[in-house]
């Protein structure tokens, strides 16, 4: 099939705004839950963007693993061009593509680095592979080859042979806290439902629907 004519039909039961809950980390937590039920693929997985030095948007994918008031937290190398961008400017949005179930998420906020402890927890839950390679992988610089990693990575076993490995301290968390969320589902004849969450001045959210 061209890729012109591909076409999903959207037959799903819709969204109401009586259905929603009034605070878009439980609608979110609701969704993420029925996604998960449903053998969507890495359904912790979103798409962030930041915002570049150049001016433009930079996208890519992260895990989220934690989420709470505070909002989505996930982890990444403190160097990478995401975290240097992140540190500069302090925004970012996020997109949640549950496609087996015709959603997606989308979220504005600002982002903080997690506290160290949080990070240090996390960190120390991970198989060690994974640890080792933070400490092997200098994220988003330009490497000669795959060599260079696995040279790294011998280094990291050597020195962390026999005892835990640290936390790298280029390694650790953000927290990106919504200001905006929007939960869209899709509906035939391209009619989808679309809700809007705004944060108010006094803490709480103001929900309205969009035309899709
Ligand atoms: C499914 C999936 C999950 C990913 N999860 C993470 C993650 O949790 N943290 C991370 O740093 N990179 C993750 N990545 C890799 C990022 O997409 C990206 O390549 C990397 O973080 C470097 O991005 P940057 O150069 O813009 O900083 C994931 C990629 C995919 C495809």
């Amino acid at each position: 099939m061209s890729i012109r004519d591909r076409r999903v039909q959207y037959e799903t039961a819709g969204l109401e705004r009586s259905e929603l809950d009034t605070n878009p980390i439980a609608q979110w937590q609701r969704w993420y839950d029925q996604a998960a039920q449903a053998h969507v693929a890495e359904p912790n997985a979103m798409t962030l963007s930041t915002i570049g030095f150049d001016g433009g948007p930079d996208s890519r994918i992260v895990l989220v693993r934690g989420v709470d008031e505070s909002g989505f937290a996930f982890y990444t190398n403190y160097d990478s061009a995401k975290s240097t961008q992140l540190v500069a400017h302090a925004q970012a949005s996020a997109v949640f593509g549950w496609l087996d179930l015709h959603r997606q998420v989308r979220v504005r906020g600002t982002v903080a680095k997690l506290a160290e402890r949080v990070s240090d927890e996390y960190f120390a839950s991970r198989p060690r592979e994974s640890q080792l390679g933070a400490w092997a992988s200098p994220q988003s610089q330009p490497i000669a080859g795959r060599d260079e990693l696995l040279t790294r990575l011998a280094e990291a076993e050597q020195r962390f042979s026999g005892r835990d490995v640290d936390r790298p301290p280029h390694w650790g968390g953000w927290v990106l806290t919504p200001h905006e969320i929007e939960f869209w589902q899709g509906r035939p004849s391209r009619l989808h439902d679309r809700f809007r969450y705004v944060l108010q001045p006094d803490a709480s959210w103001f929900i309205e629907r969009l035309a899709p």
